[in-house]
């Protein structure tokens, strides 16, 4: 059972683009520290919800909190200084510009200037991108340029990051190296909310999963609750997901 109190309270979500909602009524939680996932099929309405948390699209109903606060209306910059960050689906680098002065696009919104200070621990954490630190990132392969792309989420110290597919396209070593960083950010205390459709891999790290399906939460629990629920194998029955490890 999860006890503390939530970092995030996304109640009752309801997301619309024009006449067609595609988010019917969305509830879920992110504490402190915590892995979470989000699963589902192409179009189950994952994205959409993540970026109506993130203040990108304007939601139709619904509240969205964080740490007590309500951020249900608040911008996307107010939303960013709050302590939510998310990288993107399919994010791309500027890739004319060198990997340094990407990680330090990922400092402005808080140093209009870029915080060279927060170098330091990135490249700790991710020693692959010190190496590369002075090439474009155009001279990067895809792999490196999406774990650039977490970076730059990562190097704005949110209280919660939030990664859209991180995964997608690339090779199973890369994956790996995506949601070991992320468990160990996990471990120094960020909240992570993750979205995959690698199934297997995605259970293997987080510590709670949400079950997305045409825009309604269809099953929500601990990886073992998950794995063990009928609505995971109908959701990915005979689907490419659930053969991803
Ligand atoms: N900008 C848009 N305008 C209109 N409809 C959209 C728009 N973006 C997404 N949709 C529709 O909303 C629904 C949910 O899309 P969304 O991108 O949230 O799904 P998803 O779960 O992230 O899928 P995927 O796994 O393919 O990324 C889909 O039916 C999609 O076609
Ligand atoms: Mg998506």
């Amino acid at each position: 059972m999860r006890t503390d109190k939530p970092l995030l309270k996304v109640h009752d979500l309801h997301v619309a683009y024009g006449k067609a909602t595609v988010v019917h009524g969305i509830s879920l939680e992110v504490r402190n520290g915590e892995f979470t996932v989000m699963l589902g099929r192409n179009g189950a309405g994952k994205s959409t919800t993540l970026h109506a948390i993130s203040g990108l699209i304007p939601k139709k109903a619904g509240r969205v909190e964080f740490d007590g606060r309500d951020l249900t209306n608040a911008t996307p910059r107010d939303i960013v200084r709050a302590g939510i960050v998310q990288v993107l689906e399919g994010h791309r680098v500027f890739t004319m510009l060198t990997v340094e002065d990407n990680l330090l696009i990922g400092t402005y919104a808080r140093s209009p200037g870029g915080d060279r200070a927060k170098l330091a621990r990135i490249y700790e954490l991710f020693p692959e991108l010190k190496e590369k630190r002075d090439d474009h990132a155009s001279r990067l392969s895809g792999g490196q340029q999406q774990i650039l792309a977490v970076a730059q989420g990562v190097i704005g110290e949110p209280r919660l990051l939030i990664l859209d597919e991180p995964s997608a396209g690339l090779a199973p070593m890369v994956i790996d190296r995506i949601l070991s960083v992320a468990s160990e950010l996990c471990k120094g205390g960020m909240a992570i909310l993750l979205v995959e459709q690698l199934v297997e891999k995605a259970l293997r790290h987080a510590g709670y999963c949400y079950l997305v399906e045409t825009g309604r939460i269809a099953a929500a629990g601990t990886p073992r609750e998950i794995q063990a629920s009928d609505v995971l194998h109908q959701t990915y029955l005979g689907g490419h997901a659930a053969a991803g490890t």
